[in-house]
């Protein structure tokens, strides 16, 4: 496991996108406890200045019925008996002198835009216990100057209040340091795993393409990530490798014939032998470069079939006519060397394929039969309707051992007992790459003996 630094983090995205969902998330938190304080602190504020409104009522209900002195009692009955009550009273006479009340002074506070005095009032609790509270009043004028203040202490609902704030600063504050070490423990792990795969890449931009990425089985998004990308690399290790192997194969089958063409020059050049000598050395260079033609173009149209844009060029395809032509050219060859040809099946099959590339795959599997089966032998080329269309070139020759059937389709493979006989070890891969190309099965199998290959397309004939 690896140290990540926290200053990395910081920059990745999971960490910034963590970021991103804490602010929303810390900003829905912070409208949500806004709301519940604005809605509480004014239910609270309501009740308040309801009761009141309530006690001056009531009190000038005393004032109307028994005059000052009612008011007076109705002053001493709620003070007397609680004179820590929350209720806070004030009469006093023209001069000021306090009549009755649980408060000793009027006090110099200004008006609210709600006619409401904020006032800081010290209540007697006990004998000599003092307690300064907040308190809310309104003020009148009775009749003759005496004056009467009515309030309540809201010293309580300031205290809830002040919770309320105090609990919305820790739960935002809660929430981001929460959020934020999410964050941090959610973006480390991740950041580990890429780092990973960062690592991996640059070790195979740098030349190791062996190297894979770590996979962890978890089965995660990231994990068939990984998954996929070493399937990638094995892919892109597979076709380099293969790619390699061509280029070495191509150098290397291309220089003898090159350096043969290079000394036949060479020697033509001095000039030293007869015309009829020059001639000979003439039509053999021609041999030679006839010969390296057909190899590139051998390679190409193997590159044609695997490329998939032969596909633009498929056409409909009579496999009967094609499977004709191809022996009439090869039925000779055949027979000159003492092999006896024989053609069979269907007459006419008609489907979608690539006319020159599908003929170049039977003439090669023919060029094979013909040239590998010793006199005496068979060989046969069936066509049968299906479904599936198939194709089969049979002969009696030496046949290709089971192991080595599958290596033969590759380029430039050539078994060892035939190295003697002209050829490039690249017929069969062509015959493979246009059997893929039509999605064509291809299977090489024993025919007791000799070879038999068949090409079995899974195309539905189209009618005649
Ligand atoms: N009908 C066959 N019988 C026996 N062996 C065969 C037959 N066809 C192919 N092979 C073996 O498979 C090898 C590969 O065949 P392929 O056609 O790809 O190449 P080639 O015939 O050697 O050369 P090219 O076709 O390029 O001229 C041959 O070299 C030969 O060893
Ligand atoms: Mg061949």
């Amino acid at each position: 496991m690896s140290f990540v630094p926290t200053a990395r983090i910081l920059r990745t995205a999971t960490f910034r996108m963590a970021l991103a969902y804490l602010a929303l998330f810390g900003s829905s938190v912070f409208v949500l406890l806004g709301f519940v304080y604005v809605v509480t602190t004014s239910v609270i504020e309501q009740q308040t200045t309801q009761l009141l409104d309530a006690e001056v009522t009531a009190l000038a209900e005393q004032h109307r019925l028994h005059g000052l002195v009612g008011l007076h009692r109705a002053i001493q009955r709620r003070t007397g008996a609680k004179p820590h009550a929350t209720g806070i009273y004030l009469l006093t006479d023209p001069l000021g002198r306090p009549l009755a009340g649980n408060i000793e002074t009027w006090p110099a506070a200004a008006r609210d835009e709600n006619g409401f005095l904020h006032l800081s009032i010290a209540i007697r609790t006990g004998e000599d216990e003092v307690d300064l509270r907040t308190a809310l009043a309104r003020t009148f004028v009775v009749d003759g100057g005496y004056r009467l203040l009515v309030g309540r202490d809201i010293e309580d609902r300031l205290r809830i209040q002040q919770l309320i704030e105090r609990t919305m600063l820790w739960g935002i504050g809660l929430t981001l340091l929460l959020g934020l070490a999410g964050g941090l423990a959610m973006s480390r792990p991740l950041l580990r795993r890429i780092d990973a795969i960062n690592r991996t890449t640059r070790a195979i931009i740098e030349g190791d393409l062996g190297r894979r990425i770590e996979e962890r089985g978890s089965s995660d998004e990231l994990d068939v990530l990984t998954r996929n990308l070493n399937a990638m690399l094995a892919r892109i290790e597979e076709l380099v490798g293969a790619m390699r192997q061509v280029s070495d194969n191509v150098a290397h089958d291309l220089r003898t014939p090159l350096t043969r063409l290079h000394n036949r020059i060479e020697v033509a050049l001095m000039g030293e032998l007869g015309e009829a000598r020059s001639r000979e050395l003439l039509e053999a260079t021609l041999k030679d470069a006839d010969q390296l033609l057909g190899t590139f173009n051998a390679l190409l149209d193997i590159a044609k079939a695997e490329s998939g844009v032969a596909r633009e060029a498929f056409e409909e395809v009579d496999l009967g006519e094609l499977a004709r032509d191809m022996a009439e050219l090869y039925q000779p060859l055949a027979e000159d060397k003492g092999v006896r040809f024989r053609q069979e099946g269907a007459g006419s099959v008609r489907l979608r394929a690539h006319r020159h590339l599908a003929a170049q795959a039977i003439a090669n599997l023919l060029d094979n039969a013909v040239k590998y089966t010793p006199r005496g032998g068979l060989i046969a080329l069936a066509l049968d309707e299906g479904p599936p269309v198939t194709v089969t070139v049979a002969d009696t020759g030496p046949g290709i051992p089971p192991d080595q059937r599958e290596a033969v389709l590759e380029r430039f493979v050539r078994l060892d007992a035939h190295r003697s006989t002209p050829g490039n070890g690249l017929g069969l891969s062509l015959v493979h790459a246009v059997a893929r190309l039509h999605d064509a099965g291809l299977e090489l199998a024993d025919n007791r003996p000799g070879l038999r290959v068949r090409l079995s397309f899974p195309h539905e004939p189209t009618p005649a």
